[in-house]
């Protein structure tokens, strides 16, 4: 594995400190697992803005697309938050997801048991959650033109986005949560607003089509955005994979996390298209931000960055072993009582970023002796 590239982009706020407790996973493995990864650090975000004057330089473009797999961090923060959107900090992601292709993004939501209490809501609705959202990440409004804030005859302002799909990014999209459906429960459902929406009818069309032509064993529904956002609060476990649009997707996935305990849980992968050799290029994140609020504390919950590393053992290296042994490592973590301030439960003891790393590092001793 030595020859496997990674670059990884830790970027503002959180994303350092909760990336440093992946380094040291990454050592670990190299010490007692005696695999090694070709790993190189570059700039994005914020970070990138202050020294290169760009939030994702072509150089970090270029080493990403070079790379085997990107590691990214988290990008923004107030200190950008009044910059012109060529320079805000966020376009470190987005550029990225657009120049690699990464048009599938997997956003698992898990309730581990340990953290079943630590939920906003009642144990037997979320234990045992167990969905996988997947979101479209390179093209509807996020990306559609025009787009823009123009200044109109009378003087007054007008903001402009504009919400564009075309078949074949629903269609390719679509395969990839038919086969997921398939290894999993066999039931997906695709999320939009076909009854408002233009492009919600023809994602709609398209992804029926699909359904019935190329994946008939697979139990396909549609729901209108508005009503997932409230099932999957009250009962979230009718799911188990959904489909959906860049910002649909966007927006319940936050709220997928809720369900779990924290933003801090959860991991996500976006990835690309396989080439003729079957190789894509892809990008491991975890789904929360720079966290302003707690940036620079040391208090900021590292799992989601771990389990991040764990998808990407699994999805680009299919080292499914050591992913397993990550996921087990936070678990056993978390049933013992160590918890971070964004998942505390009844009895359980508070510690920060590094002790959290500490314990699964001790946990992953275990499970390799
Ligand atoms: P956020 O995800 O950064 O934070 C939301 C809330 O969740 C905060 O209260 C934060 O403290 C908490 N939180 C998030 N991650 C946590 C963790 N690992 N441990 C403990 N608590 C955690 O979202 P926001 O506050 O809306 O955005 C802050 C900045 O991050 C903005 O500039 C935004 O654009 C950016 N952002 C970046 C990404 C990304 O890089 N992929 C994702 C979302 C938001
Ligand atoms: C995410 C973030 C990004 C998004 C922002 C930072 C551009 O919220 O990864 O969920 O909206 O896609
Ligand atoms: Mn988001």
């Amino acid at each position: 594995t030595a020859n496997k590239k990674i670059l990884v982009l830790p970027g503002d706020g959180i994303g350092p400190e909760v990336m440093r407790e992946v380094r040291r996973i990454i050592e670990w493995m190299d010490r007692r697992r005696h695999v090694s990864f070709a790993m190189e650090e570059g700039q994005v975000g914020g970070a990138a803005l202050e020294a290169t004057g760009s939030p994702c330089p072509d150089e970090t473009v270029e080493r990403a697309l070079g790379a085997d797999a990107v590691l990214f961090g988290s990008v923004g923060g107030p200190r950008w938050d009044s910059l012109p959107f060529e320079k805000r900090p966020e376009l470190g992601i987005l550029r990225l997801r657009k120049e690699l292709g990464l048009f599938a993004n997997l956003r698992p939501a898990l309730v581990m048991e340990p953290l079943v209490d630590a939920s906003s809501l009642k144990p037997d609705v979320v234990r045992g959650l167990d969905l996988m959202i997947v979101r479209e990440s390179t093209g509807g409004i996020y990306f559609g033109e025009p787009r823009g804030i123009e200044t109109l005859p009378n003087g007054k302002r007008r903001g402009v986005d504009t919400e564009v799909y075309t078949e074949e990014e629903i269609a390719r999209v679509a395969r990839v949560a038919f086969d997921l459906a398939k290894k999993r429960s066999g039931r997906l459902t695709s999320v939009e607003k076909a009854n408002v929406m233009q492009t919600g009818r023809l994602w709609r069309a398209v992804v029926s089509e699909i359904g019935k032509a190329e994946y008939p064993e697979v139990e396909l529904s549609h729901m209108y955005a508005d009503n997932c956002a409230m099932q999957l609060c009250a009962r979230p476990k009718q799911f188990d994979v959904v489909l959906a649009g860049n910002l649909f997707g966007d927006l319940l996935s936050d709220l997928a996390a809720a369900l779990t305990g924290s933003l801090g849980m959860l991991p996500s992968a976006t990835l690309g298209a396989p080439d003729a050799s079957g190789r894509r290029h892809a990008l491991y994140e975890p789904i929360h931000g720079s966290a302003p609020d707690i940036a620079g504390k040391g208090i900021a919950n590292p799992c989601a960055q771990m389990l991040s590393f764990a998808m990407l053992l699994r999805w680009s290296f299919g080292m499914e072993e050591d992913a397993a042994m990550i996921e087990t490592a936070v678990e056993k973590v978390l049933a013992g009582g160590l918890r971070t301030a964004d998942i505390m439960g009844p009895g359980t003891a508070r510690v920060g970023t590094s002790v959290m790393g500490d314990a699964v590092l001790r946990e992953l001793d275990k499970l390799a002796a």
